[in-house]
């Protein structure tokens, strides 16, 4: 991999100190573009600004850039609106694979060449054609080192830099979103394994992260969207009323609701049917291999995070408690400031606000 990429790539490394840092992110996903500015403030970092844009539908799909003169459009202006110029970006988990390694040695160029000896086991491209990155995640039984690692196609960063270049932005970084959520998402130092579960509109993502790294991530193809149309078709309203509809009755039995319930239910038990299946064999495998430990909660982030009776609706299937997430988690203290955003609306902006935190150095420390 040239060193340009290698540069480019990071997972969760603490920038180089002489950069100068902009303490953003943009989180590029199929629905649209979330940008985020942090500032520096006497207590710690504060949301200065944000914004989240959407894209025409097709010029973003299933990881992959599309319409690239829509995307940058998009981003520029979303950029604009932020006040940045340079960011930490988003690389699609749809795309990533993750891996990890028992590895020997004491520096991350002995890792890295230890993992590109064995990439092909871990990444089904041919290793001419794929860039990745490891960090550090413990020791393995033997005492080895354990990295974690995360590989992608080229192809997918060079298209990535190259619609970042073509809208202006400089790329600072770029970094699997999985990444991205767990550094937003859990408070330093938090050494659980947690699920945490990202109800978008076109797509659900969830990750299992142990002591902050992602450990297993996977996309399922739909999101909260696939409510809003299951209420629209009920009620025969616009997608404008629908959504208005969903977020007010949400999944929360009422008497004499019970029509529109089964027609909301039968769209989120697929989403929580897929969810349940992954975590279910998270939890036997633990059991047996010990090398893991079990997820002791779900955290809820995404704009559907806040539909109505929705984690309530998904801790009855998945055993463990379901919290909806703090992307401010990693922030100043609330004491000390508010957000100028919603509660609800910040959900949606988890991997932004975990991009930009790649710029504070105690982030991974
Ligand atoms: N207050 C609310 N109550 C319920 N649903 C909401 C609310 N606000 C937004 N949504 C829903 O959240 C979705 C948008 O969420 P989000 O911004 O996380 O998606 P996205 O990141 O653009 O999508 P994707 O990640 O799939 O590309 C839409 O389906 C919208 O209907
Ligand atoms: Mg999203």
């Amino acid at each position: 991999m040239s060193l340009a990429l290698r540069e480019r790539i990071r997972t969760a490394f603490a920038p180089p100190r002489y950069l100068a840092l902009p303490l953003s992110g943009i989180d590029l996903s199929t629905s649209g573009v979330k940008a985020v500015r942090l500032a520096e403030g006497a207590h710690g970092l504060t949301l200065e600004s944000y914004a989240d844009m959407r894209l025409p539908s097709g010029a973003y799909a299933d990881g992959e850039i599309i319409d690239r003169a829509a995307v940058a459009k998009v981003l520029a202006e979303a950029a604009r609106t932020v006040g940045i110029s340079a960011a930490n970006v988003s690389l699609p988990e749809s795309k990533s694979y993750l891996f990890e390694m028992p590895v020997s040695g004491g520096s991350a160029a002995e890792w890295r060449t230890a993992v590109e000896q064995r990439l092909d086991e871990f990444v089904p491209l041919p290793p001419s054609e794929t860039a990745f990155d490891v960090i550090s995640a413990g020791h393995s039984e033997h005492g080895d080192t354990l990295v974690s690692g995360i590989g992608f196609a080229r192809r997918i960063i060079d298209d990535t830099l190259s619609v970042f270049d073509q809208s202006g932005i400089r790329v600072q970084a770029l970094e699997g979103e999985t990444f991205a959520f767990s550094r937003a998402l859990l408070a330093r130092g938090d050494e659980s394994t947690a699920l945490i579960i990202d109800v978008g509109r076109s797509t659900t993502k969830i990750s299992i992260v142990a002591r902050r790294i992602p450990c297993f991530a996977t996309t399922i193809g739909f999101g909260g969207h696939s409510l809003t149309l299951a209420v629209q078709k009920h009620f025969g309203v616009t997608e404008a009323e629908a959504r208005k509809i969903k977020a007010e009755r949400g999944i929360v039995p009422v008497p004499g609701n019970e029509d529109y319930l089964a027609a909301m239910l039968s769209t989120v038990s697929a989403i929580r049917d897929e969810i349940s299946t992954r975590l279910e064999y998270w939890q036997e495998k633990v059991s047996v291999s010990r090398a893991r430990a079990p997820v002791t909660r779900a955290i809820l982030v995404g704009g559907n995070a806040s539909v109505r009776g929705f984690s309530e609706y998904l801790e009855g299937a998945l055993r463990v408690p379901v919290v909806t997430g703090d992307v401010f988690t990693n922030l100043a203290s609330r004491d000390e400031w508010v957000p100028a955003i919603d509660y609800t609306e910040s959900l949606a902006y988890a991997a932004a606000i975990g991009l930009a935190l790649r710029d504070d150095a105690t982030s991974y420390a």
